[in-house]
């Protein structure tokens, strides 16, 4: 990708496959469910995910099972940070699941990266799940599905297209239809997106939405990102497999999204990640100079006919 600048922010520069940059983030997700799929209280299981960690270049002395990980569960990367993505995987999940009800047959993943929910979840066969990322992230993930013969249980469409950009005619040419409720997650993305980025999601979302859909996606509520950046998750992800994460976050003010669909008629609740820990029984919980303390997670449902 080439440095450009839109409407919608700022572009950084750097590739779009999943070596480096914001791809990279994707592979990190994914090691996360691979190590979660085999613990013995997993909270999610995506046989996949370990493939993808194989496959790629940068990860190959990641671990994928927790008694790789000399500290265990005390391991601040492997061990609590993982166990982040693994309770995130499966809240979202069962909201897919529980959204994509009797009338929903269109789930709409986007920043999708290295997400096998297309596979792994039991969705209606007739459901089309999209896939919307950008172009070298989603070839990465098709080879390596194809290698490991992974057959969908609904039908797949790959969207390769940058967030930044006028997304939604990418969307709707793939085969979304507007006028059909769907179920949308964007999970693990909103932060990467500049201010302007996420504001025309959001709005584009409730464009495309018919009465009934439902959106669930992952926030960050700190004002400044940077008070902690001393903490071990970030310190560890960035000295330990390269990934800095406050480098690749949107430095500018956030949009309060879960506000303008409330403003916008859509039902929400807001919940901090560790109410889910304290319902599940696992899962991280909270600790000092905590990055993880201003993660919110959001449940947005556009009311029915
Ligand atoms: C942390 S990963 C999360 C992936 C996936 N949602 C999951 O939880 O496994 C962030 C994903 O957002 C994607 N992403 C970030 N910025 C994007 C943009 N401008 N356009 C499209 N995708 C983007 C990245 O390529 C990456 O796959």
């Amino acid at each position: 990708m080439t440095d450009t600048t839109t409407t919608r922010g700022a572009r950084r520069p750097g590739t779009d496959g999943v070596d480096s940059g914001v791809g990279l983030t994707a592979l990190l997700v994914a090691a996360a469910r691979a190590i979660e799929t085999h613990r013995t209280d997993s909270l999610a299981r995506d046989v996949h995910a370990e493939h993808f960690v194989r496959a790629a270049a940068p990860c190959a002395d990641w671990p994928v099972r927790i008694e790789q990980v000399p500290d265990g569960d005390d391991d601040p990367l492997w061990g609590r940070f993982a166990r982040y993505f693994g309770l995130r995987t499966r809240v979202l999940d069962d909201f897919v699941v529980r959204s994509a009800g009797a009338d929903i047959r269109q789930v709409v993943l986007l920043g999708a990266g290295l997400d096998t929910r297309a596979f792994r979840l039991g969705l209606p066969s007739d459901c089309v799940v999209y896939e919307v990322d950008r172009a070298g992230v989603l070839e990465f993930k098709e080879r390596v599905l194809a290698d490991a013969a992974a057959a969908p249980k609904a039908k797949r469409v790959p969207v390769p297209v940058d967030l930044r950009d006028d997304w939604a005619a990418a969307l709707t040419s793939a085969g979304f239809d507007p006028a059909a409720p769907g179920v949308w997650l964007a999970e693990g993305l909103l932060f990467y997106l500049p201010a302007a980025a996420e504001t025309y999601l959001v709005d584009t979302v409730d464009r495309l939405t018919a009465p009934g859909s439902a959106l669930a996606f992952e926030a960050k509520l700190e004002k400044d990102l940077l008070a902690y950046r001393d903490s071990a998750i970030y310190t560890a992800t960035r000295e330990r497999i390269g990934i800095d994460l406050l480098g690749l976050f949107d430095p500018g003010p956030r949009p309060d999204s879960a506000g303008d669909l409330a403003a916008k008629g859509w039902f929400t609740a807001m919940h901090t990640p560790f109410d889910f820990t304290r319902r599940l029984g696992r899962g991280p919980r909270p600790e000092p100079n905590d990055a993880l303390e201003g993660n919110r997670w959001v449940f947005a449902h556009k009311p029915g006919p």
